[in-house]
């Protein structure tokens, strides 16, 4: 029996396996084999393929070893949110007694939740509260550091299993961590705020029914985690873009207190102020759009139906068309997260000042030009100069012509080494995402005991980079870029990655391993804590005062915080 398992390892018991010896690169611990740090790089697969099983509070479950990792997807933590469950937090599968019978198979990752696809139309399940694990050992004394990944998808798309964005068997490799993803509730489904689903609930609260699931998933960890070879007292909660949101949300959330010890909030917006009023007063849209005023009517509505109601093409829009241009005069985001008063008591900023906040070490991230991800929605690689002046007098000139002068003062440009692209981004980067971000993370280091550490992203691709369906190739420090570094994923997305591309990938990894191990960064980097500092991460890591502290002060002194990403 070992023999067909290609190494010298055997199914003792039903979720137990014994090994007596291990491949080149892997050591022996408690009849467990573990990946050699030191020689990760040089191991050979082994064992490819073949069935493990663990424990879980809920019963055993069946995964697969696949080159050395461990994976378990689909494996569900809380009763399918549907029908009465649909609008109420998540309900907990063990609590419930509703665990499964013999051993669950979590072979395959569950569906998505529901949500509109732009070319499917609405795709997705309601059942959808599954969660994904990636380790490298199942062995419940090995108390690996726990990465636990909130995806983003501006709180309406996407999923945990979104194929290139997801830690998997590459990041286990590259890093030695445990990971976990996991769905949680999007859209109307998951961040629905209205008077008549807050008048039903205990708390008098409604809306924020996805950051619920996250922090059921975190409970999880907590509960389980051991037998996936993780310490449930070092888990690091980290998510980019909407789910950086989510992690500053849960930094501030008291339901959250405990579950985790360490957060990264990567492009994370840097907004979050819509009260529960102001958010159930706009979302009445979705009443009308339903045809509905009661909550016998918009429970018997179907997945389709409820996408449909929901408000993304009335003002204020859910997932907003101006994502990726210059502010423009009046026009704010529609909230899906709300400050409810129950999951986010204060808005981000207020819990800080009021040391009301988990007091987590955090690193707080943006991109230079996080906006190189969006384009192609101006054809910006083929704008001129002119046009590029012409844009920034249309947007900018109803804040005040002094406004745009001062901004084109700026940001100063060579018209032969730059590019409109770059100089384009950079721009929108700074005045809705970086800077914003600034304040977030001095407002949080002045508030909190543990450390604070920012960076600002400046790695650009030695080549315009290819990732998956993308109608752009960007080309410079995309919203992003960082994430898939530290997944690992550089060299699958690069045809020919240079020594520089790949030094950037191997800071990334060093930084945030080092961080989730010990809370701190490691002392070699010099990477300052803020409010002293930041730093800038390329193929080198650059510490630094600030980044663009002249160009934030005109924003942020300019009123042009309000205008931040939301969501
Ligand atoms: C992990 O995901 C990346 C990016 O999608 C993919 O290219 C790579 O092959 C995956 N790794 C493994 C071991 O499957
Ligand atoms: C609401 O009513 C309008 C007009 O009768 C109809 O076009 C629309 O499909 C209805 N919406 C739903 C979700 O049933």
């Amino acid at each position: 029996m070992a023999a067909s398992f290609g190494e010298k390892c055997a199914t003792m018991v039903i979720f137990l396996t014994i090994c007596t010896s291990c491949i080149e690169g892997q050591t022996l611990r408690n009849g467990v084999c573990h990946i050699d740090t030191e020689t990760r790089s040089n191991r050979k697969d082994c064992s490819d393929d073949r069935p493990v099983f663990t424990r879980t509070e809920c019963g055993t479950v069946e995964g697969r070893l696949k080159g050395g990792v461990y994976n378990f997807k689909g494996i569900p933590c809380a009763k399918p949110p549907v029908q009465e469950l649909r609008w109420k937090p998540p309900v907990d599968l063990k609590k419930s007694d509703s665990c499964w019978s013999g051993t669950l198979q979590a072979l395959e990752f569950g569906p998505f939740c529901v949500q509109d696809h732009p070319s499917l139309g609405t795709i997705g399940n309601e059942d959808c509260l599954h969660l994904n694990i990636y380790t490298p050992s199942l062995d419940p004394s090995a108390n690996l550091p726990v990465m636990v990944w909130i995806h983003g998808g501006y709180l309406m798309f996407s999923g945990s299993s979104e194929f290139g964005y997801h830690p998997n068997e590459t990041t286990v490799i590259d890093t030695g961590m445990v990971y976990v993803s996991f769905n949680y509730r999007l859209n109307g489904f998951g961040f629905l705020a209205l008077d008549i689903l807050s008048e039903q609930s205990e708390t008098r609260t409604s809306g924020n029914y996805g950051f619920m699931d996250q922090i059921l998933a975190l409970e999880w960890v907590r509960d389980n985690i051991k037998n996936f070879g993780g310490n449930p007292d070092l888990v690091t909660v980290f998510g980019q873009s909407s789910g950086g949101t989510s992690v500053m949300s849960l930094s501030v959330s008291p339901l959250a207190k405990g579950l985790f010890h360490r957060g990264w909030i990567s492009s994370g917006s840097p907004l979050f102020e819509i009260t529960l009023e102001e958010a159930a007063k706009a979302n009445l849209v979705f009443l009308e759009r339903s045809n509905c005023t009661d909550l016998e009517c918009i429970y018997s509505l179907t997945p389709d139906q409820i996408i449909k109601a929901n408000p993304t093409d009335v003002y204020p829009y859910w997932g907003s068309p101006n994502t990726a241009g210059l502010p423009l005069k009046g026009f704010k985001d529609g909230a899906l997260c709300v400050v409810d008063g129950f999951v986010i008591p204060l808005d981000p900023l207020t819990a800080w000042q009021r040391k009301k906040a988990n007091d987590v070490p955090l690193v707080i991230g943006t991109t230079a030009q996080e906006i190189d991800w969006f384009p192609h929605t101006f054809d910006l690689n083929e704008w001129t100069w002119e046009q590029y002046t012409d844009y920034v007098r249309e947007r900018l000139d109803p804040f005040g012509k002094d406004i745009t002068e001062t901004a084109m003062t700026l940001y100063k440009y060579d018209e032969v080494k730059d590019t409109p692209e770059q100089t384009l981004t950079t721009m929108i980067s700074d005045a809705v995402m970086n800077c914003g971000n600034a304040k977030v993370a001095k407002q949080a280091a002045q508030s909190l005991k543990s450390p604070v550490y920012r960076y600002v992203a400046t790695w650009w691709p030695s080549e315009p980079f290819s990732y998956l369906g993308l109608p752009w190739k960007p080309r410079y420090a995309f919203h992003l870029s960082e994430m898939l570094a530290f997944f690992g994923f550089l060299p699958h997305y690069m045809s020919n990655p240079t020594e520089e591309d790949m030094k950037f990938q191997a800071l990334m990894q060093r930084a945030i391993v080092h961080f989730a191990k010990e809370g701190v960064m490691p002392t070699e980097l010099n990477w300052p804590e803020e409010p002293k500092g930041m730093a800038l991460i390329g193929s080198e890591m650059l510490p630094q005062e600030d980044y663009h502290a002249e160009e934030c002060k005109f924003w942020m002194d300019n009123g042009f915080y309000a205008y931040s990403w939301i969501n």
